[in-house]
């Protein structure tokens, strides 16, 4: 099956190297200090790499909704209300329990639905979520000007940067996670093999 067009391997691809990116420098800046001006990358050199990253990031985040807005893709996207705190019990139940008895996907990978509910509220999450969020806290602490200078007498760059290492955090775990259920399609290397191909295989095939 068809399911990955070029666009979103286009942008995949962009985005896990600019997130990996973003992540070293990022705990770069977070645990240099004066005396151990160099944590992995120098502190300047860092700031400079994550800035450059960032910004590619923001654009291929551009292309990433772009793109499902105007193809198919996005519907794959769209939560419905119908059953949806049972489905996502029943994903939960096979990752934890039902593979390793063997039992076959509650919900294999066709035309109509690429991710399971799972994968599904996961994505929705990291992208429409987190992922502005990181966004505007990022372009807030680069342009530190237009950021609310004090919310309740805290400072709002403070805040801006709390709110940025914590969305930061969640996607980091978002993927770890994100990569180790990747392993679980009908061989462990199926799925990474679809999103540099575009087709996905299943266990039918
Ligand atoms: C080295 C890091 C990464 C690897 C190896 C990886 C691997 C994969 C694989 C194998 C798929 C296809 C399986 C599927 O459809 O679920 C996929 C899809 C996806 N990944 Fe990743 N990923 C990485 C990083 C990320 C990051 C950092 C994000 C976002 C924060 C992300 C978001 C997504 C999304 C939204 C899809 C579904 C795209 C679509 O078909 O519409 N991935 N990834």
């Amino acid at each position: 099956m068809y399911l990955y067009p070029k666009w979103i391997r286009l942008w995949h691809l962009i985005n896990a190297a600019m997130f990996l990116i973003l992540i070293v420098t990022g705990l770069s800046m977070q645990y240099t200090d004066k005396e151990n001006a160099s944590y992995v990358v120098g502190f300047a050199k860092a700031v400079r790499l994550h800035n450059f990253a960032a910004i590619i990031l923001i654009l291929n985040y551009i292309l990433f909704v772009t793109g499902n807005l105007l193809t198919n893709n996005g519907r794959y996207y769209r939560i419905g209300r119908k059953n949806f705190i049972s489905n996502l019990k029943k994903q939960f139940v096979y990752y934890s329990i039902g593979m390793f008895k063997g039992e076959k996907h509650p919900f294999p990978v066709s035309e109509e639905r690429k991710f399971n509910p799972l994968q599904k509220i996961t994505y929705v999450l990291a992208m429409y979520v987190a992922f502005p969020l990181l966004i505007i806290s990022g372009i807030g602490l680069l342009l530190p000007e237009i950021t609310i200078t004090t919310v309740f007498g805290i400072s709002g760059l403070i805040l801006t940067d709390i709110l940025h290492i914590t969305m930061g955090f969640c996607l980091t775990i978002f993927m770890i996670i994100h990569i180790y259920t990747c392993t679980l399609g009908s061989k462990p290397t199926s799925l990474f093999r679809g999103i540099i191909t575009g087709y996905h295989v299943s266990d039918e095939d």
